[in-house]
């Protein structure tokens, strides 16, 4: 064994631990999630729709309509079979408008997926992410159990911090739970490679330190959760 390397490693480790701390230190995600995430008109409807059960039913009867144009590809109410298309099912509503506008503002590259994504009008976005939410997702049973084992300990190290315990996320985190590991694995490709067609600071860092395997096991365990 390489003492040098192996000192290296330990010490990029470390330091990854000491960012992820910082990074998730309550205080700092919540201003991130001020700034970036949860300001803008979408936001403000959903909000208004929390206080207002009128157009909490008029939003969530847009997002039903919105929805039935991507069941194609997500399916029915968000859940889908094909391991590319991410489940849109119990996913956080402010995470879903993110990427919409992410995708509009080419901080995250689909060709397809921002020429839909423009056509919407703010209560269609709005509408759109309050009914994906609302739906529940299917698990992904049948994982590999020993690749299960292996995600869930390095789950409980690294990605536990932000993504939270039951790997549901939070207003601004991503749900992982039930999402398909194929397409887990290929985001995960995308921030390791920072080719621009994911862009996140917290991810780029993390998974500069992960190994393919790592990815394959952590995507089964995710996946494998209800
Ligand atoms: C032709 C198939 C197709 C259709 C139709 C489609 N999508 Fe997608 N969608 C995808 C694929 C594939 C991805 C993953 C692309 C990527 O990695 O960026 C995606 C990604 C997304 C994401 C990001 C999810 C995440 O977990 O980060 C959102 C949000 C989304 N689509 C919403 C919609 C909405 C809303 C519609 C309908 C207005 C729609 N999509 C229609 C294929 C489709
Ligand atoms: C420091 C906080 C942080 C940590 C730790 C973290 N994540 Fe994330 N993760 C994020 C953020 C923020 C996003 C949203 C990125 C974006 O906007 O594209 C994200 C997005 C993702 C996505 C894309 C979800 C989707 O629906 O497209 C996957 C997959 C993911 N993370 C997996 C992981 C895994 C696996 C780990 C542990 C190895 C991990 N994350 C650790 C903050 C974190």
């Amino acid at each position: 064994m390489n003492l040098d390397l192996a000192a290296h490693t330990l010490k990029q480790k470390l330091t990854l631990g000491a960012m992820l701390m910082v990074l998730c230190l309550p205080g700092v995600v919540s201003a991130q999630a001020t700034t970036a995430v949860g300001t803008g008109p979408i936001h403000d409807r959903m909000r208004e729709a929390q206080t207002r059960p009128e157009l909490e039913k008029q939003l969530l009867s847009k997002g039903r309509r919105v929805a039935a144009v991507c069941a194609n590809c997500h399916g029915d109410r968000g859940n889908n079979s094909s391991e590319d298309t991410p489940v849109l099912a119990g996913q956080n509503p402010n995470y879903l408008v993110e990427q919409a506008r992410k995708y509009v503002d080419g901080r995250r590259r689909n060709m397809f997926m921002e020429g839909m994504l423009k056509a919407l009008s703010v209560d269609e976005t709005a509408g759109m992410a309050m009914f994906y939410a609302a739906q529940k997702a299917e698990p992904q049973p049948n994982q590999p159990a020993q690749l299960v084992e292996k995600g869930r300990a390095y789950y409980g190290k690294v990605c536990v911090a932000c993504h939270g315990p039951d790997a549901r996320g939070a207003a601004h985190m991503p749900r992982l739970a039930g999402q398909h590991p194929g397409y887990v694995l290929t985001s995960l490709k995308h921030f390791a490679k920072r080719d621009g067609i994911r862009s996140s600071p917290e991810m780029e860092m993390v998974v500069s330190q992960m190994s393919e395997a790592e990815m394959r096991a952590v995507a089964a365990y995710v996946a494998s959760l209800p």
